[in-house]
């Protein structure tokens, strides 16, 4: 089988290609990447070595994608994935749609074109803001949880946020590329007879991600505890209250096996929720407990600054995943923290690095 990974220089990107390498023996993967991720570049050669093909490319431009040979699959990995993308004075809004929406429409002329199916690595960020930011939360262990004793918006429970849940905006106009996306994706495949998949994945982390504080948040933590950078709790009070789960993309790679695997005319669900779930959940606070652990007390400063489209409380409830494609995460978020930590103690200057 030949896949193309797009953003395949990415965390993502070259975290699965090394893991399908592993894993699927005589797989040829191909990947195209335009390295705007500080970075990105630092795994062009080991991916290289290892046998990938790499083009040096962008999304946003057709003809990059003309002379990339035919693939079977193509997995979307592309894209700006900050939730602060348009709005942050960094980049444009134009770009982010350019990046995440235009790209994607690439992405699917080419698999017309070539009949690949297509599986697009979604996000947790198309669930609408207003009704998750309006959650009764109690605190436990320096951490939110919902109150028990309220009425649960539909699709909402204490397992996290369902498929069901509203896609209503606002949800950022981050979410707003892929859930564009999403739809764009599942009408080219009904049309043009090609299979697509649509994973909304919650937070990932792990070792090599080029974190910052608007993305990779746990990997920018860990690291900038270990290199004594300045870091600051905002929103929510400067408290560090607020709650993530964690998934390492490494655990995609059994349920992209049986995507890849799944006949084309399947009736399983085309839109699940791929997370950490609350059992792999954590606060900021308690990272930095985690932190403080393993590299000594280091001061946080709390700040009053408020985020845009901040959440205090955002896991995932991958319970269809679970029923449908027997797919649960494997890796908890202890061992994603060792694994984060046991990479930065090989790293000098990941911050810098890392920094946009
Ligand atoms: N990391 C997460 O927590 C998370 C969660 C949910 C979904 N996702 C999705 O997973 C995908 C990968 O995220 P990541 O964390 O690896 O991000 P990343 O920034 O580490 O990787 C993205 C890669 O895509 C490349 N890229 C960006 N724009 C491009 C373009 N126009 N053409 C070619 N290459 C381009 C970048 O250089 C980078 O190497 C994204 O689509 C993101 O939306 C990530």
């Amino acid at each position: 089988m030949r896949l193309l990974i797009t953003g395949i220089c990415g965390f993502v990107g070259s975290t699965l290609a090394k893991q399908f390498i592993e894993h699927n023996p005589g797989i040829e993967i191909l990947g195209i990447d335009n390295f705007v991720r500080p970075g990105s570049w630092l795994n062009k050669p080991a991916l290289e070595k290892i046998g990938v093909k790499i083009f040096h490319g962008d999304i946003r431009q057709a003809s990059d994608l003309e002379v990339i040979p035919r693939a079977d699959w193509v997995i979307d990995a592309a894209a700006n994935p900050s939730v602060l993308a348009g709005v942050d004075g960094k980049t444009s809004s134009l770009q982010l749609v350019q990046n995440n929406l235009l790209g994607t429409v690439n992405l699917l002329e080419y698999c017309k074109r070539h009949q690949a199916g297509f599986i697009l690595l979604s996000t947790s960020r198309v669930y609408n803001i207003p009704d998750l930011c309006s959650l009764n939360m109690d605190v436990a262990n320096d951490g939110y949880v919902p109150a028990a004793d309220q009425q649960f918006p539909y699709g909402l429970s204490p397992a996290g946020v369902a498929e069901h849940y509203s896609t209503a905006p606002p949800i950022s106009l981050y979410g707003c590329t892929k859930l564009s996306s999403e739809q764009l994706a599942l009408e080219y495949g009904i049309t043009f007879n090609f299979p697509v998949w649509v994973n909304r994945c919650g937070v990932m982390a792990g070792p090599g991600q080029f974190g910052h504080p608007g993305q990779g948040i746990f990997a920018y933590w860990i690291h900038s505890f270990k290199e004594k950078q300045h870091l600051k709790y905002i929103g929510f009070g400067g408290t560090g209250y607020q709650v993530r789960d964690c998934l390492h993309p490494k655990d995609l790679i059994v349920l992209l096996n049986k995507q890849f695997n799944e006949p084309i005319n399947s009736t399983k669900p085309r839109i699940v929720n791929i997370s950490g779930g609350v059992e792999n959940s954590m606060s900021l606070a308690q990272l930095t407990n985690w932190c403080t652990k393993r590299y000594g007390h280091y001061e946080v400063e709390p700040t009053n600054t408020e985020r845009p489209f901040d959440i205090p409380w955002m896991i995932l409830d991958y319970a269809l995943a679970a029923k449908t494609w027997g797919w649960e995460p494997q890796t908890t978020v202890a061992d994603i923290c060792e694994e984060i930590a046991q990479f930065a103690d090989t790293q000098d200057d990941w911050c810098k690095i890392s920094a946009s």
